[in-house]
């Protein structure tokens, strides 16, 4: 029998720390989606986003905390009242609110970011969770940079905001630095010290800058806390967060010896990561533990051999635990809008209407093409449906020309999200170098591409493929991603998604700009 007390909460950060790294530009649609996914997946908290950030932040985690139910949602906030009030704001509608506030308390934060003092600190904090608490029960209080902070003054901060009601604390290793040993040997010493906090839920919230976010996780886990702070396939600030699948892999293929145990539905894992990568342009390096595609793949003669007499002779984890045999839906060109509706709703997608009309026609022109249309090639499909935004550029035709005795030449007309053509042609170094400067003199941008990865979603030579393009326009990284049969369509249609996205967050950051602009204005000078 599992005890209540050794069960693990898992705070998933992959839509706020996840979000914060570079060239990640999530819109509404996708950020419902992976909120929708994450509660499949049964984590219990997920931290939708950073609502005073910007309107666009704060509308998503709204959607979120209006649609997503069964889950706590958080939304993050610095202790200044502006940034409470949005965060409440974002989430209330939520059947299970929380807020998560934070200040730095280690002197080098205090004294070079805040430019302030410990008693400051000690002031905001108490203000911050007390503001908090007048809005929800459930308020969460970090101390930025706890890992190198001093252990006794980080101590007096976090009995403040137990007495003023916190319900979770979270002490984050905010830059990555800590390691195993001293991680839980500071828990120990902060649970001498604040006993009040044997009485809630004590968070881990480990960066990844040394490769130890996992282990440094699983420290705090033995120093007794219960909650990780966790990302999908680690993404986060810089080297990113712990990686939610492995915390929980280990737990689970471990719990035996751990005892320690997570709600989370481990089948699910393969397709959270799976729609994370695809919506966010991360791709997952090969070799990544439990979601990697060679994490179960044997090499070696001597490996295949032991693995074909007993799986566990090379294999810790059954790859169904983690969700890897999804590939038994089949459809074919025969089938028709009832069955790939049912192939979607067995998939966790939920399309009606239009959408399942567009869905259905995008399902036609592949199955011509394809002989089987596999569970992973309906995901790629309605994620990429989903990755259309009405204010993009689309691709509406292009021709590419390439051959061992003229120079490649590419020539595109661009559908602009104004309506009206734009056409482009180039002749480049190389076909796609030809194709993607087509498409910037189509649109009028200097667009910089900084990566190009091409993968097949499933094996075989009529396999769909999957572009995913990292570029940079005007200063700003900014990623695409595009499916389909042809690798050249899946590529423009990744590069203008990746324009489109670089506009959308620069058309973002000036409204906010103007925004702070016109409030300064209004502030009185005293
Ligand atoms: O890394 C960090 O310190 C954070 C806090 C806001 C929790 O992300
Ligand atoms: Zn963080």
């Amino acid at each position: 029998m599992r005890d209540e007390q050794d069960r693990v909460r898992i705070f998933d950060t992959t839509l706020r720390d996840g979000e914060q790294s570079p060239g990640i530009s999530l819109n509404k649609q996708e950020k419902l989606e992976i909120a929708h996914q994450l509660a499949r997946l049964g984590v219990d908290v997920i931290e939708a986003g950073f609502p005073i950030t910007s309107p666009g932040d704060f509308e998503a985690v709204q959607a979120i905390a209006r649609e997503v139910q069964g889950r706590v949602i958080c939304g993050l906030a610095r202790t200044a009242k502006e940034d409470i009030d949005a965060a409440w704001n974002a989430v209330k509608d939520s059947e299970r609110p929380r807020v998560h506030t934070f200040i730095a308390t280690s002197d080098i934060h205090i004294e070079r970011k805040l430019q302030t003092t410990r008693e400051d600190v000690k002031g905001q904090a108490r203000a911050a969770v007390a503001h908090a608490k007048q809005y929800t029960d459930d308020v969460e209080f970090s101390p930025e940079d706890g890992s190198r902070s001093d252990v006794e003054f980080m101590a007096e901060v976090v009995q403040i905001a137990l007495d003023e009601g916190a319900t979770t604390i979270n002490v984050p290793d905010t830059v990555g630095y800590t390691m195993p040993h001293e991680y839980e040997a500071m828990f120990q010493e902060l649970y001498r010290l604040v006993p009040a906090l044997r009485d809630v839920v004590v968070s881990v919230h480990c960066h990844n800058d040394l490769g130890l976010a996992v282990a440094n996780s699983f420290a705090g886990l033995q120093a007794g806390c219960r909650q990780v702070e966790c990302a999908v396939n680690g993404i986060g600030e810089r080297a990113g967060n712990a990686s939610l699948e492995e915390i929980v892999m280990l737990l689970h293929t471990r719990e035996s010896s751990v005892g320690l145990w997570t709600g989370v539905g481990t089948r699910e894992i393969a397709r959270t990561s799976r729609l994370v990568s695809r919506l966010t342009g991360y791709t997952v390096q090969p070799n990544k533990a439990i979601v990697g595609r060679n994490a179960f793949a044997h090499e070696a003669g001597i490996h295949q051999d032991g693995v074909l007499k007993d799986r566990t002779t090379y294999e810790i984890m059954d790859a169904t635990t983690v969700g890897l045999d999804t590939n038994s839906i089949v459809l074919g060109k025969h089938s028709g809008r009832h069955a790939l509706r049912k192939a979607l709703e067995e998939l966790g997608f939920e399309v009606q209407g239009a959408a399942l009309n567009k869905a259905f026609n995008r399902f036609k022109e592949i199955a011509d093409k394809k002989k089987k249309v596999t569970a992973l090639d309906l995901e790629a499909i309605v994620s990429d449906e989903m990755r259309q935004s009405p204010a993009a550029y689309e691709l509406e035709s292009f021709e590419v020309e390439a051959s061992s005795s003229r120079g490649p030449h590419a020539g595109v007309a661009v559908r602009m999200p104004g309506g009206g053509v734009g056409k482009g042609s180039f002749t480049g170094d190389g076909p796609v170098d030809a194709f993607f400067s087509a498409i910037n003199a189509a649109v009028g941008r200097e667009a910089r591409l900084k990566e190009y990865h091409v993968s097949a979603v499933t094996g075989g030579r009529d396999a769909l493929g999957e572009v995913t393009v990292l570029l940079e326009l005007d200063g700003r990284m900014a990623s695409g991603v595009g499916v389909s049969t042809d690798i050249l369509e899946a590529s423009g249609t990744a590069y203008l998604r990746a324009i489109s996205n670089a506009l959308a967050e620069s058309a973002a950051a000036e409204a906010e700009h103007h925004l702070s602009q016109a409030e300064a204005d209004q502030t009185p000078t005293p």
